[in-house]
């Protein structure tokens, strides 16, 4: 049962638990805090002197029973220093509250503050998303009563108008987790052909939205000969899998081309990982599943701007078919390649993928992979390497990420990072024998393949999978959604 969300007026709160917020330094409170404390004889500013009260990010204080308001629990949840306070800092109250509140399940009521510094709808949405993202619960095959209890409903309490931002930020967060879904489903279950299965439900959600999916023999037929190269060693066949959405009514351009990398499983090939390397690359598919999840929010949200999204599914496997280093290649557009790596597949598969996207008329291109370790060693968990290819797009897409909260940190494309990938016999190698520049190159190796127009290329490598809680509002491990955010955000600001 999914949570229910609407919004009420302050004095029509029901709920089992009424969420408050409280930032630092706590010896003042904010209007809302000060308004229930006004109610409830100074209890709130009497924890707060006494310390058990802080307002750090995420702590959340239980106030059972408080006399004369009319609800069973008030949550004093902090926000973290008050001249910092930003979206973020609600997502991650809110993500508290839903794990505090979902111990006994029920319904969570929000005040919203207009004392503080972050304009109201944008206070609704974040908590909405914190809420819906926080509660997520990734245990879907536990077969005992150890999942965590959803919360039924919650409800945002304000006599501003937030009606759309709250909306807006409830169906994003839905297919947000949706993507997570994706991501967490283990490599036995999710392979190109059900990840296709998965993304044919996905385009059944909307009129507006229709699929194709390409297996090898329309693969073979298109000479896509990287991503039938990457597959070759698997019992799973690859998939291309391509999905459109046309808003009735939306100018023919621009086109949004949406590219995802889905390795279902990295085990690296013939140039295998090592034991501790492979752990995780079930999430390897991850910015496949983010763009089937973004364009379905771009249908939901009705944004008005055509979309294309392209997935590039395949299981880098071992088997005496596998392909091997040394190989030479003729990706889609005609281009050879030498592989030298194979463990350097996503590059490949994107390689049919993104010139496959732009033949299909996508004007303003963004592919989303987990393509590099060095990325995730370089920037970790939260912010995502972004190399673009025009200043404008870049603009654009920093905005949406500022909005969204998908954070996105630009690194340099530039073509003198190519002579890293030169090749003795074919037009470049898949990647480099030097220790060096891995993701800049891997991002000169995917420009070979983008054709004419504005491309930005996201290396979520640490951002999309999580080994661990990121310690604000994804507190679990495994798929983050990383991209279905901004997807949004970026669409909305071509339509
Ligand atoms: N899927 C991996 C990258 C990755 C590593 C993602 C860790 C998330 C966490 C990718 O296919 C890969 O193996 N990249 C290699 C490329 C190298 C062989 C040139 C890498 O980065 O080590
Ligand atoms: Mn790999
Ligand atoms: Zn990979």
């Amino acid at each position: 049962m999914a949570t229910q969300v609407d919004v009420v007026a302050p004095g029509a709160i029901e709920a089992d638990v009424l969420a408050v917020p409280v930032a630092q330094p706590t010896a003042k409170l904010d209007a809302a805090a000060a308004a229930v404390d006004a109610r409830i004889g100074g209890r709130i500013a009497a924890l707060a002197s006494a310390g058990d009260v802080t307002g750090r990010a995420g702590a959340v204080v239980l106030l059972h029973d408080p006399p004369d308001l009319g609800v069973p629990r008030v949550a004093l949840a902090g926000l973290g220093a008050r001249e910092r306070l930003d979206a973020d800092s609600f997502r991650t109250a809110a993500a508290a509250v839903a794990r505090a509140a979902g111990a006994f399940g029920g319904t969570v009521a929000w005040l919203l503050d207009d004392s503080i510094a972050v304009p109201l709808d944008v206070q609704a949405g974040a908590i909405v998303e914190g809420t819906l993202l926080g509660a997520y619960d990734p245990g879907r095959w536990k077969t005992g009563d150890d999942r965590r209890r959803e919360i039924s409903r919650l409800s945002i309490a304000t006599d501003a108008d937030v009606a759309a931002a709250t909306r807006r930020a409830e169906i994003v967060a839905r297919w947000t987790n949706r993507a997570r879904d994706l991501s967490n489903e283990p490599p036995n279950m999710l392979y190109p052909e059900t990840l296709a299965e998965r993304a044919t439900d996905v385009a059944a959600t909307s009129d507006a939205l229709t699929i194709e999916v390409l297996g090898p023999a329309e693969l073979e037929e298109l000479g896509a000969g990287a991503i039938l190269a990457v597959g070759s060693g698997s019992n799973h066949p690859p998939r291309l899998i391509v999905l459109r959405y046309d808003p009735p009514g939306a100018p023919e351009e621009p086109v949004l081309g949406l590219v995802g990398k889905a390795i279902t499983f990295d085990t690296g090939g013939l140039s295998i990982k090592t034991a501790g390397g492979m752990v995780d690359m079930k999430g390897d598919m991850s910015g496949g599943g983010v763009v089937i999840c973004g364009i379905g929010a771009l249908a939901d949200l009705a944004l008005p701007v055509r979309a294309i999204a392209v997935v590039a599914s395949a299981e880098n496997a071992i088997d005496a078919e596998s392909y091997r280093p040394s190989d030479i290649l003729t990706a889609m557009n005609g281009k050879t390649i030498e592989i030298t790596n194979t463990d350097a597949e996503g590059r490949l598969v994107l390689a049919d993928a993104l010139w496959h996207t732009r033949q299909l008329g996508a004007t303003h291109m963004v592919d989303f992979a987990t393509l590099t370790g060095a990325m995730e060693l370089a920037l970790g968990d939260l912010y995502a390497g972004v190399f673009v290819n025009d200043d404008a797009w870049w603009k654009t897409i920093e905005e949406s990420s500022e909005t969204s909260g998908d954070k996105a940190w630009r690194f340099p494309l530039h073509p003198r990072y190519r002579r890293y990938i030169d090749s003795t016999y074919a037009d470049m190698m898949n990647s480099s024998s030097l220790r060096q520049g891995s993701p800049a190159l891997a991002a000169e190796f995917l420009h070979e393949f983008v054709g004419e127009g504005p491309w930005a290329h996201f290396d979520m490598a640490g951002t999309g999978f999580l080994e661990r809680s990121r310690g604000d509002y994804l507190t679990t491990p495994g798929g983050t959604g990383y991209g279905v955010r901004l997807i949004a955000e970026v669409a909305s600001r071509m339509g």
